[in-house]
């Protein structure tokens, strides 16, 4: 065929060959590894987002890399806010630029080639001499460069690619696998911190190398999305990779369908002609829902669940617990643990009584959380010193089950849900970016603010909280039980929020795209 006009027709069409008609299998083993191995992306976001906090408070690492304060090595606050943040620098860059690269390369090529800037940026980091903690920082942001893309990579590559019957596990498995690899993080560190050697620091951040190299190579062996291949001229291959992924042969009835679907949207966006970014910020029937995904992006890290997450070792040990990576380990359980309550809810309460809910508890979580430590600790006192620490750890616990359960989840849900498709991506892309800023912006200045206010900072989140229940109330439509056209409409026709739930659509809407001329015209 030709390879560069997108106009194909379709191959088995052109062929005449003769179309089956069987059951699509709803699982084959190889949508179960698809699923489980381009998740290793999501699994790896969490590994890096979990490891670090114990590596502050390892003995060697914070030998190597900190500073003689006259009675112990240290880390001053700008050390130690650059070595956590400036993953979350690279991973803001890396998101915006990974779709551009993605879209001239293809997904699939994309993935192992970020697998493999990751890797660089782990070997800058695991080889810095004593003293040089500023190539551990030069490091973290090369690895950040890798996770960002694969932030954005992974879930688009599942959007396009999945089976369409199980599109939407396959994005909660992605949230899923960022708590398994922040508690399995934990747990290693768990495992290595008492050592007295090196090996204490470089065994949990050379254990990334596995995880790349799993989702490096691994994505060698399955196909390209289907939709990239169609866009850049290979219909051939698009129905090939199809075939692979539902498990069917290639003249199969649905494929000839699936197809055809994939080129009519293709031919209606290029008939729309190139939207830009302007276009794009500039349209009514965007403008609104972009602030909605960058401010969800933002207030999901404005609750402050990588407060703990990045900072939870040193936390603890300053609230007078022993062994402060038992704390965080227990802490990355109940996230993983209760992210599965999260796709419960979702489900069953849908988003707005969720994250509302959600934003509520965890605001009287961080109240008490606050109050017992600025109150209760007490250098003197070991005894009630040691009860307001148990209580705290309780208290985190709370939260992170109110947080796992809601907004931890649904926002990467409710963005991946909240844009027509021909703005998904940037509009993703810009809220993914939204929720990397905010990342950085917190883990940088958490040592700052603590050293400042301590353990006050809380009541700062629980402001923010109580914000983002505000914000949810009277902004989000609730996506529940709709199609994406139906919630593109509600928005379109300014539903109001609160009675979004029990919408009910006037006969004479016409759904999806007719709505983009019906929108020009107000
Ligand atoms: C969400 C957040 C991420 C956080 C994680 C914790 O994915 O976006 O920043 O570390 O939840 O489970």
């Amino acid at each position: 065929g030709n390879n560069t006009t997108p106009h194909l027709t379709n191959p088995l069409v052109e062929k005449g060959v003769d179309l089956i008609d069987s059951p699509i299998p709803l699982l084959t083993w190889r949508s179960v590894i698809m699923g489980i191995l381009v998740s290793m992306g999501g699994f790896i976001f969490g590994y890096d987002t979990g490891q670090i906090s114990g590596f502050l408070e390892t003995k060697d690492f914070l030998e190597r890399f900190g500073e003689w304060n006259g009675t112990e090595y240290a880390f001053t606050n700008v050390r130690s806010g650059l070595i956590v943040a400036l993953l979350s620098v690279g991973t803001l860059l890396g998101a915006l630029i990974a779709a551009p690269i993605a879209d001239r390369f293809g997904r699939k090529w994309c993935i192992s080639g970020w697998c493999v800037v990751l890797c660089v940026g782990i070997t800058v980091q695991i080889s810095s001499p004593v003293g040089k903690w500023y190539q551990v920082v030069v490091g973290r942001f090369i690895a950040g460069l890798g996770v960002g893309a694969l932030s954005l990579l992974v879930p688009m590559y599942q959007g396009e690619s999945g089976p369409r019957h199980i599109r939407g596990s396959l994005i909660s498995t992605y949230q899923l696998f960022i708590t398994l690899g922040i508690f399995v993080a934990y747990c290693i560190d768990f495992g290595t911190e008492a050592r007295p050697d090196t090996g204490s620091w470089r065994i949990p951040m050379g254990i990334t190398y596995l995880w790349a190299i799993v989702l490096g190579v691994g994505m060698m062996f399955f196909p390209e999305s289907p939709r990239y291949d169609y866009r850049h001229g290979k219909g051939e291959q698009a129905v090939t990779n199809l075939a692979k992924i539902y498990g069917i042969p290639e003249n199969h009835r649905a494929l000839l369908q699936e197809f055809d679907e994939i080129k009519e949207k293709y031919e209606y966006e290029l008939s729309r002609g190139k939207i830009t970014w302007g276009m794009m910020l500039t349209s009514d029937r965007m403008k609104y829902r972009i602030l909605v995904g960058v401010a969800l992006q933002a207030l999901q890290q404005l609750t402050g669940a990588n407060y703990f997450f990045y900072y939870g070792t040193t936390i603890f040990k300053g609230a007078g617990i022993q062994n402060s990576f038992v704390t965080q380990m227990i802490l990355g359980g109940v996230n993983f643990g209760s992210t599965f309550l999260g796709l419960y809810n979702i489900q069953n309460f849908g988003r707005r009584k969720s994250l509302i809910a959600g934003a509520i508890w965890m605001f009287v979580c961080f109240m008490i959380f606050a109050s017992v430590g600025h109150f209760k600790l007490d250098q003197n006192n070991p005894e009630s010193t040691k009860t307001a620490g148990i209580v705290m750890v309780c208290f985190a616990c709370f939260f992170i089950l109110g947080y796992a359960s809601t907004w931890g989840p649904m926002v990467w849900a409710i963005i991946a849900e909240l844009y027509p498709s021909e703005y998904r991506a940037r509009a993703m892309s810009l809220a993914t970016a939204s929720n990397w800023l905010w990342n950085f912006l917190l883990a940088f200045f958490t040592p700052f603010i603590t050293g400042a206010i301590d353990f006050r900072f809380g009541y700062v989140f629980a402001g923010c909280l109580f914000l983002a229940a505000g914000m949810v109330y009277f902004t989000v439509i609730e996506g529940k039980d709709r199609t994406l056209e139906e919630i593109d409409t509600m928005y379109v026709r300014r539903v109001k929020p609160w009675e979004s739930s029990k919408y009910v659509f006037p006969d004479d809407v016409t759904l999806g795209r007719d709505l983009a001329s019906e929108q020009n015209g107000k």
